[in-house]
């Protein structure tokens, strides 16, 4: 089965061909990130109508990169939900316009969903991918949630943030920085060199006993540090990055791991753009190898925004009969639950 997935939910315009439901045959990203990076943020018209000028674009792209043509394709993923909704239109009625022209199905995906089966996405360094059931830990822009996945797109909110996502922490904190827009990655560039005991920062554990979790009040201690004094600068930089990140790490960490103990399940997957983070593997790691669970997160590539994930959760849907009609919406509050 090849199925293209496509994928404009937030400031990436993303397409790929799947086969098999892991198989990449193609894989084609036009960030808009350098657009957006002027202003500090994203802004929702501008990503719309930068997804408009790409889509068609970067969809020819995966098509041809994949050496099929359209007739070749069993059917369309496409993100509906969660993001932005002048940005996730531009997809959604694109994917109904091909299917419709092409004559194949089309399929709704939910981006959250997208993210968990990254992991099922073959790749050079792949070793073993989890069993069902399994817990997930969602690390992303907008979503800081753990799950307890019971079948590709059947899923259980186990936790979740109270305020801000981890991805926002990171990227408002970098913004502080004046390291730009998105600053996670430039954190965790920075932190490698950096000392993490430098500068003491909070971990907040809301409800010590639940798996839920808060960063606004860690975010505010950062912007207090910071408003102190000069934003810092050289190694200054480095500890400051080190000792966020770590602050940031460490919740994640022993939340995912009261959960993994708690559902008595032994596989953990992370995924999300924040599960690129360097911090965040390492230390993962360490508390699987202490703890003797299996820890399965996709090579980075794939844990920030792309449509071959959105191919992989599209895939199963597709298999199962799942069929969306011409009247396919958006729903940019699209959350994830037993389906
Ligand atoms: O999953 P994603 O690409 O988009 C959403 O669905 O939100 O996640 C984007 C988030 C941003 O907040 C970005 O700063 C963060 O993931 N991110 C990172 C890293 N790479 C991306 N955060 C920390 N370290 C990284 N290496
Ligand atoms: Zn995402």
């Amino acid at each position: 089965m090849l199925v293209l997935g496509i994928e404009t939910s937030c400031d990436e315009t993303a397409a790929a061909v799947l086969e098999g439901g892991r198989r990449v045959r193609s894989d084609v990203v036009a960030s808009q990130v350098l657009v957006h990076a002027q202003y500090g943020g994203v802004v929702p018209e501008v990503a719309s109508r930068q997804h408009l000028a790409t889509v068609v674009p970067v969809i020819r792209s995966a098509v041809s990169d994949a050496g099929v043509g359209f007739g070749d394709l069993d059917g369309i993923a496409v993100t509906c939900g969660p993001g932005l909704v002048g940005a996730l239109l531009v997809g959604v009625e694109t994917a109904k316009a091909l299917g419709y022209a092409i004559g194949r199905p089309v399929v709704g995906v939910n981006h959250l969903a997208g993210h968990l089966a990254a992991v099922f996405i073959e790749h050079a360094s792949m070793s073993a991918t989890p069993p069902y059931p399994h817990v997930a830990l969602l690390v992303s822009g907008g979503h800081t949630v753990l799950f307890y996945v019971a079948k590709p797109n059947q899923v259980r909110q186990l936790g979740a943030t109270r305020d801000d996502a981890a991805g926002e922490a990171f990227d408002k904190v970098a913004k502080l920085l004046g390291l730009g827009y998105p600053g996670g990655v430039q954190i965790d560039r920075l932190a490698a060199t950096g000392d993490a005991r430098a500068v003491k920062l909070p971990r907040a554990l809301p409800g010590r006993d639940d798996l839920d979790f808060s960063f606004s009040g860690l975010k505010t201690a950062a912007a207090t540090q910071l408003a102190a004094g000069a934003v810092p600068q050289g190694q200054g930089l480095a500890d400051f990055c080190a000792s966020f990140q770590a602050a940031v790490v460490d919740v994640l960490i022993r939340k995912s791991r009261r959960a993994v103990e708690r559902e008595k399940l032994p596989h953990l997957v992370v995924c999300g753009g924040v599960a690129a983070n360097r911090g965040l593997r390492t230390g993962l790691q360490v508390a699987a190898d202490e703890d003797g669970f299996a820890l399965y997160i996709p090579p980075p590539r794939y844990c920030t925004d792309n449509a071959v994930m959105i191919a992989a959760a599209g895939s199963a849907l597709l298999a199962s009969g799942a069929r969306a009609s011409l009247s396919l919406t958006v729903d940019p509050g699209l959350s994830l639950s037993w389906s």
